[in-house]
């Protein structure tokens, strides 16, 4: 069989009989009690995979590897340019640090079913936290350090955690973020209290501590005992992550267990083609999907050493860093997002810096986040000499729902597709009444329910908002958000969202809710926020504002300043917002709804037709004489 072959027979397969697919993927993932049904969908649409088994996640990702004489295999390695910092853990000393944090937390009344908010910097600390969460059966809601006091509030307000576990900083380059100030400042808003905060304390800026609530990481682990594996069901939560949606409120993103487990271990070798023992490298951050899967989970459960990086692609120290890093660890397959690359080929257009590494090692680079441009894929390609691959995916799905297999055999790369769907997606192009479009007729993306294992569940409390977001446009199918076509070889091409989601440097971002910040300003009648097109970060988000009357010109760029501020404080400095604009009216249609298509269009330069429904056109060269004048 061709390998091309392989990649269809495997295909077919999945679909043909998905539940006999994925229990034979299932038996590479260690059980203490084997499923009554593969697949339960008694409760349509809430689908349920492995129901009846019970599994422990740490167990497969950590325990696992040293019972099968792995234990003295390097399991993860810190590379910390930003303190100067490398060091490793064997899978035996992860063992041991994960068994003790365990204790600790249970030690403070930590059982199966709790929350344990995470919201620290890329340090071995925050991966030991998520891992001995998993193995008490607890949840994690792990929380982006880029985010604010207020976006930390709302999330603890929501998950309702017992524990909280933070750091006294991190460290960007250049100054260094105090965690622990905007983690109290969270703690005062939310309703909900943590009883207990566990605070690692970094040399650069420890923290100040809060007698009878706040615990000191070490004081904590010195004393602690270990803890063994709890066996949960399969279908019980591993965690929670809260990602944007169209309204400021997140959405709570839950994962299972063993779907989660047996879809992660599956796509380690089919997707990425690495083989336990190489070193596999994600240079993200825990805070999103991309490293709770490709950082954390997928690499251990597979028995892989993942490199922990904290640090930025470019300035700690220079634009060579990735270089350095895969050569030094002999990194096999490194997975980022392309704004990472447009960040390097900025400092050093030619590639110089890589020349004094040597990467024989190096077999792959994955990219995803973002819509992957072909200048980016090009410059990679000619620079690296190795596979550059695009592949989609979401907080939701949890891993790719499109990707070029490199265990399957690589199918050959059009620029601008993320490949074909992954074995276990059924992915179709629907138009607005729901019928099927035409190869290379641009429409929603939507994927067959049931999803595989490993996508999400539902939202944390929130089973009607999950239908309702996801399932209700399209009967029968998870509608993804995002709109592309599918050319006549099945190359899917995804294209853009089809909400008021943007994606900034790889990361995913609502408008709406810098739109709930902008609107509280006391001097501002009306706003909208839109993404416009950025060389490097792909997108950034640019508002626009009316004022209420008699507000004074004068106050204009008082109050521009006012929203920037504002925005960082609330959201966080992740949200990059930095600018906005003064104008007299927002474009609407005549049913009032705001022309935000319109405006990114006009803001990148794109050819616009004048909406049939808009109420005033003159509003449209206002907003156009306005960019011109202001980017
Ligand atoms: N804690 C606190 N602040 C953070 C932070 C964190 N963990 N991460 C980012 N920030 C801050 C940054 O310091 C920056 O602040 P500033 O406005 O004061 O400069 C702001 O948030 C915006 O960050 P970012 O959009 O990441 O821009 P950047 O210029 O710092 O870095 C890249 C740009 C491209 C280098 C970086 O985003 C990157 O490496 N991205 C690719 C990998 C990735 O993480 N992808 C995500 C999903 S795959
Ligand atoms: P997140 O949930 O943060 O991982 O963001 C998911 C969103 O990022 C998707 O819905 C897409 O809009 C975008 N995205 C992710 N990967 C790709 C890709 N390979 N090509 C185009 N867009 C992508």
């Amino acid at each position: 069989m061709t390998m091309s072959n392989l990649y269809d027979s495997v295909y077919a397969r999945s679909v043909d009989d998905p539940e006999g697919f994925w229990a034979e993927a299932a038996d590479e993932i260690h059980w203490y009690r084997k499923w009554d049904k593969v697949l339960d969908d008694s409760k349509k649409p809430f689908y349920r995979w492995f129901a009846g088994a019970e599994v422990n996640t740490c167990y497969n990702a950590v325990d696992r590897h040293v019972a099968s004489g792995r234990g003295g295999q390097t399991a993860l390695i810190y590379d910390s340019p930003v303190s100067q910092t490398i060091s490793s853990f064997t899978f035996r000393e992860l063992l041991e640090r994960v068994a003790k944090c365990a204790g600790a937390l249970a030690s403070l009344g930590v059982s199966k079913g709790d929350r344990i908010i995470v919201y620290m910097p890329m340090i071995p600390e925050a991966v030991i936290t998520m891992l001995a969460a998993a193995r008490l059966g607890a949840i994690h809601s792990v929380v982006f350090g880029g985010f604010a006091s207020h976006e930390l509030a709302g999330r603890i307000d929501d998950a309702k955690p017992k524990v909280i576990v933070s750091a006294s900083c991190g460290i960007e380059p250049g100054r260094i973020v105090a965690y622990k100030p905007l983690l109290d400042d969270a703690i005062t808003m939310s309703a909900y209290k943590p009883t207990r905060c566990i605070v690692y304390q970094r040399p650069m800026q420890p923290a100040e501590m809060m007698p009878g609530r706040d615990l000191d990481w070490n004081e904590v682990m010195a004393s602690a005992l270990p803890h063994d594996c709890v066996p949960v069901a399969a279908t019980d939560p591993l965690y929670i992550l809260y990602t944007s949606g169209t309204t400021g409120q997140p959405k709570g993103i839950v994962r299972d267990n063993g779907g989660h487990l047996v879809a992660l271990n599956w796509t380690m070798s089919r997707i990425y083609g690495v083989k336990p023992g190489e070193v596999y490298w994600t240079a993200s951050d825990i805070g999103w999907v991309v490293g709770h899967s490709y950082i954390v989970y997928g690499p251990l459960i597979h028995g892989c050493t993942t490199v922990l990086f904290e640090g930025k692609p470019v300035g700690t120290p220079d634009a060579g860093v990735f270089w350095r890093v895969i050569s030094q660890h002999n990194v096999v397959c490194l997975f980022t997002a392309p704004t990472a690359f447009r960040t390097i080929k900025r400092e050093d257009p030619r590639g110089e810096l890589i020349r004094n590494y040597e990467l024989s090692k190096f077999r792959t680079l994955f990219l995803a986040g973002e819509r992957l441009d072909p200048d980016t894929l090009k410059w990679a390609e000619d620079l690296l000499g190795v596979p550059v691959l695009d592949h989609w995916w979401q907080t939701e799905t949890g891993w790719p729902i499109c990707a070029n297999c490199v265990g399957l055999g690589a199918l050959s790369v059009k620029p601008g597709s993320a490949t074909k769907p992954v074995p276990g997606w059924v992915v179709r192009v629907l138009d607005g009444s729901g019928n099927q479009t035409k190869a290379r007729d641009i429409g929603a993306l939507v994927c067959k329910l049931p999803l595989p294992p490993g996508a999400f569940t539902t939202l944390w409390n929130a089973d009607s908002r999950y239908e309702e977001s996801y399932l209700s446009d399209f009967p029968g199918f998870y509608k993804t958000g995002d709109a592309g076509y599918v050319d006549e070889d099945g190359y899917v091409f995804v294209m853009t969202r089809t909400d008021d989601v943007i994606n900034v440097s790889g990361h995913r971002l609502s408008t709406g809710a810098m739109e709930e910040v902008l609107s509280s300003h006391p001097d501002v009648a009306e706003c909208a926020v839109i993404g416009v097109a950025d060389e490097i970060k792909g997108q950034v988000p640019l508002g626009f504002l009316v004022l209420k009357a008699g507000v004074e010109h004068a106050r204009e760029n008082q109050i521009v300043h006012d929203v920037v501020r504002m925005v960082r404080e609330r959201i966080g400095p992740v949200a990059a917002f930095k600018t906005a604009i003064v104008v007299k009216r927002l474009p609407k249609t005549r049913s009032g709804k705001i022309l935000r298509g319109t405006m990114q269009k006009i803001a990148d330069g794109q050819e616009y037709k004048m909406p049939p429904t808009i109420d005033d056109p003159v509003i449209l060269e206002e907003i156009d004489e306005a960019l011109r004048g202001r980017l």
